[in-house]
C-alpha cells in the first residue's frame, strides 16, 4: 500500500509555490511509492478535509505560474505566534479536530510551505505529534534558519525593475520618487532592490531614519549631483522617534499589525518641507504575484525536492534550509522561533554606503 503525504501552503502567496509543489510531488513519485494529497486553503482545508489528489501531468502544467494551485489564507483558525509553550483550550480544540483528519486520511506526514507564522503553526503542530517537514517561504526573506525563501528573488525583481521605471520619470521631472516595497520587520527586499536599481535612499526597518538627514541628503543631491533622487522604504521602516510607520491595528488579521502608508508620509513631508516635488508608488501586492524568476524556480525546485528526501527519510520536525554550503536541513524549533534581519553593519549595508546610498540617518 502507498504512504500518504499531504501538502499545504499558507500565508501570504508568492512566486515559486507551485514549483515547490511540482518538485515534492515529483520526487515523492519516483518510485511509485507515496500519495500526495494537497490541502486547500492552507490548514483549513485540513480542518475542514478540503484536499485534493496531486499528481505529476497535473502540477508539473502550473510549475512555472505564480500563485498556488492550493489556494491559500493568511490568517485562519490556527494559532498565531506566542511566548506561552503550553496548549489552550482553544488552540487544543484546532489541533485535535485537525489531528482526527490527519489521522483518518491515514496520512503519514505533511509538508508545509511558509512563512514565520506558518511554520510556527507546523513547529506546534510538530509538538502535538503531527509528523512535518517544512520549507521556508516568504517574500520577506526573514527566516533565520535560511540565507533565502523561495519568493524573495521574484519580489526583489519586481521592485526592481519598478525602481529602474521611476528613474526615467524622476529624471524627466527633476523629481523625488518614492517606493514603498514590502517586507514586515525586515528590510531585505528594500536592500536589495534598492541598490539593484541604484536607489539613491534606502529605508529599512532595521536603521532608523530622521526627517532632516533625509532632507540633507537631497540637499546634497541637488546640489552638487542630480536634481531627481529615488527612495525606496520599506513599509515598515521607522523613524528616529520611532512613531511614523503608520502601523494600523487591524481586526481583520486578528490583531496582527498591517503596514503601508510610509511612503506617502515620506512624500508629504517633503513637499511640505523642501522645494522639491515628492511621488509616492506603493509596489503592494504586485511583490508577490507573477511567475517566479528562473533563480527562485531553482531553488523552488532544491527545497520541494530536498523537502521530498526528508519525507522519503522520515525526518519530521525539520525544515529544509538554503545556505552557502548548500540546501540542509534544522529542526523546526530553530527554524522560527526567530526573524532573520539587517544588521546595520553588514557587508551589503556598508558596500551600499560606500557606492553613496544614504539611509537616511547620520552614518
Ligand atoms: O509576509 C508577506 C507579506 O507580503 C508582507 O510583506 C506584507 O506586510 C504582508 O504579507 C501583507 O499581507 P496581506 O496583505 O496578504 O495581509
Amino acid at each position: 500500500m502507498k504512504k500518504r503525504i499531504g501538502i499545504l501552503n499558507s500565508g501570504g502567496d508568492c512566486a515559486g509555490l507551485n514549483t515547490v509543489i511540482d518538485a515534492v510531488v515529483k520526487s515523492l513519485s519516483v518510485n511509485d511509492e507515496y500519495e500526495i494529497i494537497g490541502f486547500y486553503r492552507g490548514y483549513e482545508g485540513l480542518l475542514e478535509g478540503n484536499y485534493v489528489q496531486l499528481d505529476k501531468a497535473y502540477t508539473s502544467q502550473h510549475r512555472w505560474i505564480g500563485g498556488t494551485i492550493l489556494k491559500s489564507t493568511n490568517k485562519g483558525n490556527f494559532p498565531c505566534k506566542k511566548e506561552d509553550e503550553e496548549f489552550d483550550s482553544q488552540e487544543l480544540e484546532i489541533i485535535e479536530r485537525a489531528y482526527k483528519n490527519y489521522t483518518d486520511l491515514g496520512l503519514e506526514g505533511l509538508v508545509v510551505l511558509g512563512g514565520d507564522g506558518t511554520l510556527y503553526t507546523a513547529y506546534r503542530l510538530q509538538k502535538f505529534g503531527f509528523n512535518i517537514i517544512g520549507i521556508p517561504k516568504s517574500i520577506d526573506n526573514d527566516l533565520n534558519a535560511t540565507t533565502f525563501t523561495f519568493g524573495f528573488h521574484t519580489a526583489v525583481q519586481l521592485a526592481n525593475n519598478a525602481i529602474d521605471a521611476l528613474h526615467t520619470t524622476a529624471n524627466s521631472h527633476d523629481r523625488i520618487m518614492i517606493l514603498e516595497v514590502m517586507g514586515r520587520d525586515a528590510g531585505w527586499i528594500a536592500l536589495y532592490s534598492g541598490v539593484a536599481g541604484g536607489a539613491n535612499i534606502i529605508l529599512i526597518p532595521e536603521i532608523p531614519f530622521d526627517y532632516s538627514e533625509v532632507k540633507k541628503f537631497l540637499d546634497y543631491r541637488y546640489d552638487t549631483l542630480n536634481k531627481s533622487s529615488i527612495i525606496v522604504v520599506s513599509e515598515a521602516a521607522k523613524d528616529i522617534y520611532n512613531e511614523s510607520t503608520f502601523n494600523n491595528w487591524d481586526p481583520l488579521t486578528k490583531g496582527q499589525i498591517r503596514y503601508g502608508g510610509i511612503g506617502q508620509k515620506l512624500a508629504d513631508y517633503i513637499n511640505q518641507n523642501t522645494n522639491y516635488e515628492a511621488r509616492s508608488t506603493s509596489l503592494g501586492h504586485i511583490q508577490r504575484g507573477g511567475s517566479p524568476i528562473a533563480f527562485d524556480k531553482v531553488i523552488s525546485t532544491q527545497l520541494g525536492a530536498f523537502g521530498a528526501r526528508l519525507v522519503r527519510d522520515a525526518k519530521w520536525g525539520t525544515m529544509v534550509t538554503y545556505n552557502d554550503n548548500g540546501i540542509s536541513e534544522v529542526s523546526l524549533d530553530k527554524g522560527v522561533l526567530s526573524l532573520k534581519l539587517i544588521d546595520p553593519n553588514s557587508q551589503l549595508v556598508q558596500i551600499a554606503r560606500e557606492i553613496g546610498i544614504s539611509f537616511g540617518n547620520k552614518s
